[in-house]
């Protein structure tokens, strides 16, 4: 990794004022190993589109960030549920505004029957607006005798096997600027222009529901939900009268893989002067980059954003404690999102521990369940894939620890799309191997389509619902 020249003066001086760590520079992450970072061939073009990205206004403003932190700290009470969606790579080639608005309108749908079947308010948070860097196993690709570096995301190569296209190139961290520009753009008005209108979202579902093959299964759900809709309309709380039917709050987080890019973005606050990296409300460090003294938990502890962390099979207690603490000295409530993505057969044995020491140790997390990573698998046809049956069977043995430990299965963290694609396996259109070439169309890992998706919103809300009503019957009378 070629190095840039220090913090600027104006940010050295912000510094001595911030209340971050007095330990922490926002170039400190540079010492240490730049695990999955690209090594890009010229320092010249690298240290330019830096330059440019630190002049460039910030995506996400602080108070918004601190915003999603007081509702994250909410779900770790117990008082609300985070559900936390979208594309495993966002690409410059499918940037449009229907693919934006597919994935927002389900991710919408999924939270109003979750909210329905949790009882509680349910936080939208995107996996959108700058989620484009990726990790891989393995540096390089070899097609034949071709060994060429391994695509990384398209803010740093490009996807097609030629060596002009897999150079990293910076300019390519100015392209996903502007991109993630424009898709909060977009999403911020559809979130606060009528798009996000609750009896709308509802009448999307209704239409799910009629056309799915499993219809019979979800019915009841929806027509309850419609039902509560229409009371509330009777009653004069409508969108004219009501704004929390007729608009959301939507939040986006990415991974922070790609430090540069995030070292760039982030930005003192002018009112608290804190850190914020303003690259996205949430960034969450990826499996593979969770060393404790690791370039991405260095660089993060420093920033206010609320963060969450992989917890993937190999994770320690020891590390679990470690990373909290270091990330979250001062246990603030909604600074720490722990995305479990154990896999559907390790979370039974594997989470247990994890969650006696957390709470051991009072610390205040949000436990979020990635049913995605732990369950990817090489179908006959040589396709990656997931099986929808793993998927939802990890869930519900991340919520049946919670019930277990009595602690609060916080949320979920879906790879999803608003498309009918074809690459997780299962659901109630039941694809198959055969299926899987018709509409394969994401960059690195399967993402579950529009109508799986929402079937597991339905699924979930259920379990959710009958956790909650055997909650309260267990609960002496006062
Ligand atoms: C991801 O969320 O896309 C990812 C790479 O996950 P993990 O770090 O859990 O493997
Ligand atoms: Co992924």
């Amino acid at each position: 990794m070629t190095a840039i020249q220090g913090p600027s003066r104006v940010a050295a001086k912000a510094q001595s004022r911030s209340s971050s760590a007095a330990d922490w520079s926002l170039t400190g992450w540079r010492s240490r190993p730049p695990l999955q970072m690209p090594v890009y061939p010229d320092a010249t073009t690298l240290a330019n589109a830096e330059a440019r990205l630190r002049r460039y206004p910030p995506l996400v403003f602080a108070g918004e960030a601190r915003k999603l932190k007081t509702a994250l700290a909410k779900v770790a009470a117990g008082d609300a549920f985070l559900l936390q969606g979208g594309d495993c790579a966002e690409s410059f080639a499918d940037f449009t505004a229907n693919n934006i608005r597919d994935t927002f309108r389900v991710l919408l749908q999924m939270a109003v029957v979750l909210t329905y079947g949790a009882g509680v308010p349910v936080v939208k948070l995107g996996r959108m607006a700058g989620q484009f860097a990726k990790p891989r196993s393995s540096n390089v690709e070899k097609v034949g005798d071709v060994e060429l570096p391994s695509y990384r995301g398209d803010n740093v190569n490009g996807i097609e096997f030629t060596p002009e296209a897999r150079r990293p190139d910076p300019e390519r961290m100015v392209q996903a600027y502007n991109q993630s520009a424009a898709t909060l753009n977009l999403l911020r008005a559809f979130a606060q222009g009528g798009y996000a209108d609750l009896h709308e979202v509802n009448r999307w579902n209704l239409d799910f529901v009629r056309n799915s093959p499993a219809s019979g299964k979800y019915e009841d759900l929806a027509a309850r939900l419609d039902e509560t809709l229409n009371f509330m309309a009777a009653c004069g709380l409508n969108s004219a009268t009501t704004p929390q039917i007729a608009e959301t709050d939507f939040f986006t987080s990415h991974e922070a893989l790609l430090l540069p890019y995030e070292e760039a973005l982030t930005r003192v606050d002018s009112t608290s002067g804190d850190w914020y990296d303003c690259s996205a409300h949430m960034l969450w460090i990826g499996d593979r980059t969770r060393q404790p003294d690791g370039a991405h938990v260095e660089f993060l502890r420093g920033v206010r954003n609320p963060i969450g962390f992989k917890c993937g099979p190999s994770l320690s207690v020891e590390d679990t404690l470690k990373l909290i603490d270091t990330l979250n000295p001062s246990n603030e409530a909604g600074r720490i999102v722990l995305i479990v993505r154990m896999g559907a057969d390790n979370v039974a044995n594997k989470l247990p521990p994890l969650v006696r020491a957390v709470e051991r140790a009072g610390k205040s997390v949000v436990w979020s369940c990635d049913p995605m990573h732990g369950n990817t698998v090489t179908a006959s046809n040589g396709r990656k894939t997931r099986h929808f049956d793993n998927i939802l069977r990890e869930v519900k043995e991340f919520f049946a620890v919670h019930r277990a430990e009595g602690t609060h299965p916080g949320g979920v963290h879906f790879e999803m799309t608003g498309q009918e694609v074809t690459e997780c396996m299962g659901g109630s259109t039941d694809i198959t191997v055969e299926n899987l070439d018709e509409r394969y169309e994401t960059l690195v890992d399967p993402r579950l389509n529009a109508s799986q998706a929402l079937e597991l919103a339905f699924l979930l809300a259920e379990q959710l619902k009958a956790e909650r009503l055997s909650v309260a019957r267990a609960r002496p009378a006062v």
